[in-house]
């Protein structure tokens, strides 16, 4: 018998046939709207992941509530994905709705400040320990604009990250070095040796440090848990072992929390003290509104100061964007974190959590499967392997595409929005303790029906 993680491929294959004709069964009208589409964009998407990211065909979306969205066929689907965390404060988080409806009407950008930036910057700040802030529109643009930052602080080009890591299709940290030389990892990325990043793989202090010794690092950027692969956390002390030799060896730190802003108040920057030169973020932080945000040393806020790029030529620093901090995004922002992200909130998520987590163990255990969940606060991975995962490596062994994407279509089928390959299932700000268990009951079915 041919096995996929300890179940039958052939059962696992039946089960994936009759979900997946179900899916386009009951999708009449998205079907519809994707052969219109696909003549005015290309795969019928407007943004090529929302073909690209599921092995089933795209659904188009119409409305979202809560920790819930509908589809055009009128399914409602409880989401527990968040489009990539992204939208963890909920689809219509009520303090958001209110400053975005109401700042819009008077003006969503001016090229210049407003003073909800002097509150966002604030919070940010107390939040993640560092004490100025700048604003782009993505946490792609943030990471590449901290990179940079780190570049003319440092004198030195390259980055250094961790295997598994994702922090935007940037040819920052998308651009590795190899023994052959400097390989882009997805097409279209220019290729230059000398800036093309080190990679080396986490909770591995001594790769770090042989990685470091050439003294060519401008910064070593991370999460503080691998959120892109599954969920990777970090050996005790291994983040201030990294913070440590990045100094030794005149690198900057700097921590991303795009995601796991979402899984610990302050993040696990505050949580682990973890004391870095550069935190990034994006996605949730603006309850749904486009922003990416940094924060700097005040040792880097001078270096900016001292070149602030203006309009008259010279050389400034090769930061910002026309719509970047628009006011917009900054009300946005203000808005979640005194509405939303509040300590409050995060200790109802961080419970829910670990209701998740318990709760997939459980199944897992029941079915006598040598499987394992994994967590950080809301976050939880599904961990195909009896070992929890210390590195990229280990953590690509439970991305498993015939089995996650099994796993998706069926909940789908049954109104759960599963995460895509690479995450786990989130609970977010939306959810409650009886959305946690609606999630649960459909993966016992779910190993019901590859597992018996
Ligand atoms: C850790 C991390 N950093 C940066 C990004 C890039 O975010 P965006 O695509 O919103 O720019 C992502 C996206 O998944 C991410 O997970």
């Amino acid at each position: 018998m041919t096995t996929v993680r300890g179940i039958d491929a052939k059962r696992l294959a039946e089960v994936r046939r009759q979900e997946d004709e179900r899916f386009v069964r009951e999708r009449p009208r998205s079907h519809a709207l994707l052969e219109a589409a696909r003549r005015v964009m290309p795969a019928g998407v407007p943004m090529g992941w929302m073909a690209g990211v599921y092995r089933h065909p795209t659904i188009f979306a119409v409305a979202g509530s809560g920790a819930h969205f509908t589809d055009a066929d009128g399914h409602r689907y409880l989401d527990m994905n968040q489009v990539d965390l992204s939208m963890t404060c909920g689809f219509d988080p009520a303090p958001v709705v209110e400053a975005v409806r109401r700042r819009i009407a008077e003006g969503a950008s001016f090229l210049l400040p407003t003073e909800d930036a002097i509150a966002v910057a604030t919070l940010l700040g107390e939040r993640h320990g560092l004490p100025r802030w700048q604003f782009t529109l993505s946490a792609s643009t943030a990471n590449i604009e901290a990179i940079r930052l780190a570049r003319v602080a440092t004198g030195r080009a390259r980055s250094l990250v961790f295997d598994g890591r994702y922090h935007g299709l940037i040819e920052e940290t998308s651009v590795h070095e190899t023994s052959q030389g400097a390989e882009a990892e997805v097409m279209g990325l220019a290729v230059k040796e000398g800036s093309a990043a080190r990679v080396v793989p986490f909770n591995d202090l001594g790769a770090l440090e042989r990685a470091l010794k050439p003294g060519d690092i401008a910064c070593v950027i991370t999460e503080p848990a691998l959120t892109n692969i599954g969920l990777v956390l970090p050996e005790p002390g291994f983040l201030h072992g990294v913070r440590e030799l990045a100094h030794r060896h005149g690198a900057l730190l700097a921590i991303d929390e795009t995601h796991t802003q979402t899984m610990a108040y302050g993040g696990p920057t505050r949580a682990w003290n973890l004391e870095p030169d550069i935190v990034t973020l994006g996605k949730s932080l603006g309850g749904g509104i486009a922003i990416g945000a940094y924060g700097v040393t005040p040792r880097l806020a001078e270096l900016m100061e001292r070149h602030l790029l203006g309009d008259t030529g010279g050389h400034g620093l090769g930061l910002g964007g026309t719509l970047h901090a628009n006011a917009l995004s900054m009300a946005a922002a203000r808005a979640v974190l005194e509405g939303v992200m509040t300590p409050a909130a995060f200790d109802r998520v961080d419970r829910l959590g670990a209701r998740l987590a318990a709760g997939i163990e459980a199944a897992i255990k029941r079915h006598g499967l040598p499987w394992r969940a994994t967590r950080l606060g809301g976050r939880v991975g599904h961990c195909l392997e009896p070992d929890l995962p210390r590195n990229g490596e280990d953590a690509r062994r439970s991305i498993v595409p015939d089995l996650i994407d099994a796993r998706r279509v069926f909940m789908a089928n049954r109104g759960v929005w599963e995460a895509i390959i690479t995450a786990g299932p989130a609970a977010s700000f939306a959810h409650t303790e009886s959305d946690v268990d609606t999630y649960l009951v459909v993966v016992e079915d779910f190993l019901d029906a590859i597992a018996g």
